[in-house]
Parts: C-alpha cells; structure tokens; sequence
C-alpha cells in the first residue's frame, strides 16, 4: 500500500442524484465527518426534478461541507485532497458537487480526484465503515447486484477497476418499478418502503403476475411488462379507491415476482462467472428485506458470503466516493484530472471521463451531451 500521509484526510462529495453528501476519510479509510442531505421537494412532484435537484445541492454544498469538517474536528486546509461524483448522474447535479470540490482544490493548490459512482457503490462493502463487527471485507472477485432508483445491474468486481458487467435492466430499474407500481397502488413517493410495508398484510400468492426475463440465459432484468401486468389488475377499479386488502395483495403479489425474478438472474449471474468470494447488494432496493433473504439464500447455497451494506451506505453517501478515491490511490494512481468533465453516462470500463477539450473548465458550455 503507498503512503498515502500527502494525500489524507480527503474529503468527498456527492451530488450525482437527489442526495448532497460530504464524508472525510483518513488514510485506513476511518470516517472522521460525514453529512448526507436527502432533498425532500421532490416527494410532492412524484420522482426527482433534475433542475430542482441541481439547485438544491448548490444551496446545500457550503453548510454541509463545513458540518461535515465540524463533526471530523478539521479545519480546510487540513484537507489534502478532494474526491467528487463526477458520472454517471443528473448532469446538473455533476457540475455543481464537482466543481464545488474542484473549486475547493484549485483555492487550496490540493489534487482533485474523480470518482464514477457505480464503482463507489460497488467497492462499498469494503468500506471499514459498512462492516458489522463480525464481517470481514471481501476479497477479490465478488459479485456486486447494484439495485437502486437509477441502476439495476449485475458486476463481476475482479478487483480496483476491473469490472465485468454481466447484466443489467433493458427497461426500468428495480427503484422505478417499485415507484411506479407504488404510485399506482396509491402510494406516496419513494414508493419502495411504503410498497414493502404494505405487503406485509397482503397475500404473495394472490395474484399470478409474469416473471419477466426468468430462465433466459444471461442476467439482464426486465419489469416493464410485471408493472403492466399490475396495472391490468387495477382496470376494474377504474377511478374508485382500491379497497386495502386488494392493494397489499398485489404489493405482495409484485414484490414477491421481483425477488423470483432477482433470484434466477444472480444465480445465472454466478453460474456466469468463475468462483467468487461473496455476493454483495447495494442501492436502496437492497433495504427490502424479501430481497434481501432471498439473496442471502442464494449465498449460502454456494457456500459464499453475503454483505448487504447498512442502508445508509447502500443508498447514495459520500464515504463510498471518498472510499473509493482510496482504493485508487491504494493501487497507486495518482490524482490530477482537474480539468476532466462530468459525464452522466460513464460506463465502468473507462476510468477516466475525457474532458472536452486539454484544458477543459467545468463551465456547462464545455460539458459533453447527455445522451
Ligand atoms: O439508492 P437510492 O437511495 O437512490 C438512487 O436511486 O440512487 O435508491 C432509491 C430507490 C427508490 O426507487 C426506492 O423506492 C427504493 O430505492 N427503495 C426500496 C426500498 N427502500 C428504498 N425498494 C424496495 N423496498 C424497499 N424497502
Ligand atoms: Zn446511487
């Protein structure tokens, strides 16, 4: 491991989607601050409003930062370097953690690092922090089921930017189709928890909806055609209230197909690779305890580990992005690329975001398209 005193204690920033998050770490990766904001204006919109969001954070950044620099006991200037969301996400959302950090750098003369987030969701469970005392890190190659609002994918983790995605959603993610179904069922918004709790009254047998995707070869994901196959139950309704038991029945009903559906395509997924150590899930779907116990059968099946991150480190936070810059730095890189630019697509085989142009600013009319 290098010697990474130059280089510590870095501070991390978040802001690829609705929460604005700040974490300092030290060089073993110890959490000495962390803030999470969780932006709550988009819950009466019914799903996150990019522009809201982007807003939100840069009001957000100044305050949290320094709370995040109280609760560690460190002033600025004993940050050594400063780490930052910059893909894939909400482009406004990029442009404004990143170039806060990098603002902070440039002031400071301190190196900046850019850090893709589905790598820091997928090294999380490494992180010292995530561990419950009896959980060791797990060891190179594991697989990584990555379920959230914005992702639902499958990676083989080979080690520190090696990753092979195996699969992932060809429609909505697992987040979306929780919401969706949610909003349908008459359920506020983020849908996930609310759609959970209510299942827990209802029947999982009740009503027979696909398993879409399930006994394919690969580990591709589909729901559209399961929230289809609900709303085609809620026809007779029309617009009268849907009386609760048929509500929790069909919460019941969805969450049980989703988690046959994630079963058969993690244990593809692992008939797809060589042996690994340990199955591990990130992103706030992995809160639902069905899925969770399902996945947990699975690893214990095939005799491996099974981490499911406590849920504040499974959803987004910043100790992931500030973890990951010192998985990087531990296998030697160096930071400077100051003048890449966001990129709300970044797939995980291209470490680095080319910028627009050598000296690339992060001012938007130097940011690349977002499709
Ligand atoms: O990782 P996350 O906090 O944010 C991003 O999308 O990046 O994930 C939020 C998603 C939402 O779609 C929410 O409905 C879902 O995770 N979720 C759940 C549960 N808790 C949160 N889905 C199913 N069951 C839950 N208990
Ligand atoms: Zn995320």
């Amino acid at each position: 491991m290098s010697d990474l005193s130059s280089l510590t204690p870095l501070l991390a920033i978040e802001t690829s989607c609705d929460d604005t998050a700040c974490a300092i770490l030290d060089s073993h990766g110890t959490l000495l601050g962390e803030s999470v904001l969780s932006q709550e204006d988009h819950a009466a919109l019914g799903g996150v409003v990019p522009e809201i969001a982007a807003r939100a954070h840069l009001k957000a950044l100044p305050s949290l930062v320094d709370l995040t620099l109280e609760r560690a006991g460190l002033a600025l200037s004993d940050i050594a370097l400063f780490a930052a969301t910059t893909g894939p996400g909400l482009i406004g959302g990029l442009i404004v953690g990143s170039s806060y950090a990098k603002g902070l750098a440039m002031a400071r003369g301190k190196p900046f690092m850019s850090i893709n987030h589905i790598e820091a969701h997928i090294l999380t469970p490494r992180l010292p922090a995530s561990l419950r005392p009896e959980e060791t890190a797990p060891n190179f190659p594991y697989l990584a089921l990555l379920v959230s609002g914005g992702h639902c994918q499958c990676i083989l983790v080979e080690g520190v930017g090696q990753y092979r995605r195996l699969g992932g959603t060809i429609d909505d993610s697992a987040g979306e189709a929780f919401d969706k179904v949610a909003k349908m069922l008459g359920l506020g918004w983020p849908g996930g928890p609310a759609l959970e709790a209510l299942a827990k009254e209802g029947n999982p047998r009740a009503y027979t909806l696909p398993r879409p995707l399930k006994g394919r070869p690969g580990c591709d994901f589909s729901f559209s055609g399961l929230k289809t196959a609900v709303s085609r139950h809620l026809e007779p309704f029309g617009r009268e209230a849907l009386p609760r038991h048929i509500a929790a029945d069909l919460a019941a009903s969805f969450q049980q197909a989703v988690a046959d559906v994630m079963t058969d395509r993690v244990k593809q997924a692992l008939a797809m690779v060589p042996p690994v150590t340990a199955l591990v899930v990130a992103g706030g779907v992995a809160a639902n305890q069905t899925l969770r116990q399902r996945l947990e059968n699975i690893a214990q099946e095939h005799h491996i580990a099974f981490l499911a991150p406590p849920l504040r480190f499974c959803t987004d936070n910043a100790a992931m992005i500030g973890w990951a810059a010192l998985e990087r730095l531990y296998q030697g890189e160096q930071p400077g690329d100051i003048a890449l630019a966001p990129r709300p697509r970044w797939p995980l085989s291209e470490r680095c975001a080319p910028s627009a142009h050598p000296s690339a600013s992060t001012s938007p009319s130097l940011m690349e398209p977002s499709s």
